[in-house]
């Protein structure tokens, strides 16, 4: 398969934990993905190095929001400079600041941005489970609790997903959240329970991932959606300016 007609990718963090996993993943697919630019701690800022990555289709955020925004705030400065657009943008990392969000969304005006927490599609479900009962589960006067489990490694607490989810739900629960309980231990890839207890009885939605490759797969696959909305004029104007979440998937593979 001729170069041009394969996605060329960079992935920040690519020797991470995740970063290695969708490494390995988009190596594994070698008609439809070019070789991975692979960004790590060890990588300068240099003129060539943003050149090539202002000639890359798609760029993959597997870092940290700090690392990200340094790159990307770096290579927005070398895009204006010769007036290219951006690649588009999947950003993995969890944690982002106010401060830092503000410097994806000034990159979604000329380029397409997807940020999600959790590329899995379990996590799409549980969510949609949840929202299709909140609101009920708060008029019925059920408690609810989100538990989310992590392994010790992991930095920002509660988990971004955990976050996600609350943010989601508040709405349909009179603007109260549920409270989160948060737990660093062992080697657990990601655990998320969502316990409502009501009189007598409890409702337990729960969603384990057991393998990091279920984000690597999700990642590759959102990168592809991605760069086909990209390519659909329409689709770019209507997707412009925002920074797209996994939403913005499910509900067009709902539709299509
Ligand atoms: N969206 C999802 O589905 C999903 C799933 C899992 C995790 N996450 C999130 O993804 C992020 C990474 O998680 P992880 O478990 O892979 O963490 P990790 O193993 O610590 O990976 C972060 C990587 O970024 C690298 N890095 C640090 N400074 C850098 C720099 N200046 N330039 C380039 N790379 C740099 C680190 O290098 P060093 O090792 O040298 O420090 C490390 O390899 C976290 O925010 C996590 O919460 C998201």
């Amino acid at each position: 398969v001729p170069r041009a007609n394969r996605i060329q990718v960079a992935i920040l963090g690519a020797q991470g934990r995740l970063g290695s996993l969708i490494t390995q993943e988009i190596e594994s697919y070698p008609t439809v993905w070019g070789d991975p630019f692979l960004v790590t701690r060890s990588t300068p800022q240099t003129e060539a190095v943003f050149s090539a990555l202002l000639e890359c289709d798609l760029i993959i955020d597997a870092s940290l929001p700090s690392v990200a925004t340094g790159w990307i705030s770096k290579l927005q400065k070398h895009a204006k400079k010769k007036k290219v657009q951006l690649p588009s943008l999947l950003v993995g990392s969890t944690g982002w600041t106010p401060a830092q969000l503000k410097v994806l969304k000034s990159c979604s005006h000329n380029s397409l941005v997807l940020k999600s927490d959790n590329f899995s599609i379990g996590i799409g479900l549980l969510k949609a489970a949840i929202l299709s009962v909140a609101a009920q589960l708060a008029e019925l006067g059920f408690e609810s609790t989100l538990i989310e489990t992590h392994h010790r490694g992991k930095k920002d607490s509660p988990s971004g997903t955990a976050r996600m989810l609350c943010e989601a739900a508040k709405p349909k629960m009179r603007g109260n959240p549920p409270n989160t309980i948060s737990i660093r231990s062992g080697t657990v890839v990601g655990r998320h329970i969502w316990n409502a207890e009501g009189n007598g009885e409890s409702l337990i939605f729960s969603h384990e991932a057991h393998d990091r490759r279920v984000f690597a797969c999700g990642a590759a696959q959102v990168g592809q959606w991605l760069l086909k909305q990209r390519k659909q004029p329409a689709s770019f104007k209507k997707w412009r300016g925002k920074i797209l979440s996994m939403d913005a998937v499910f509900n067009s593979t709902k539709t299509s």
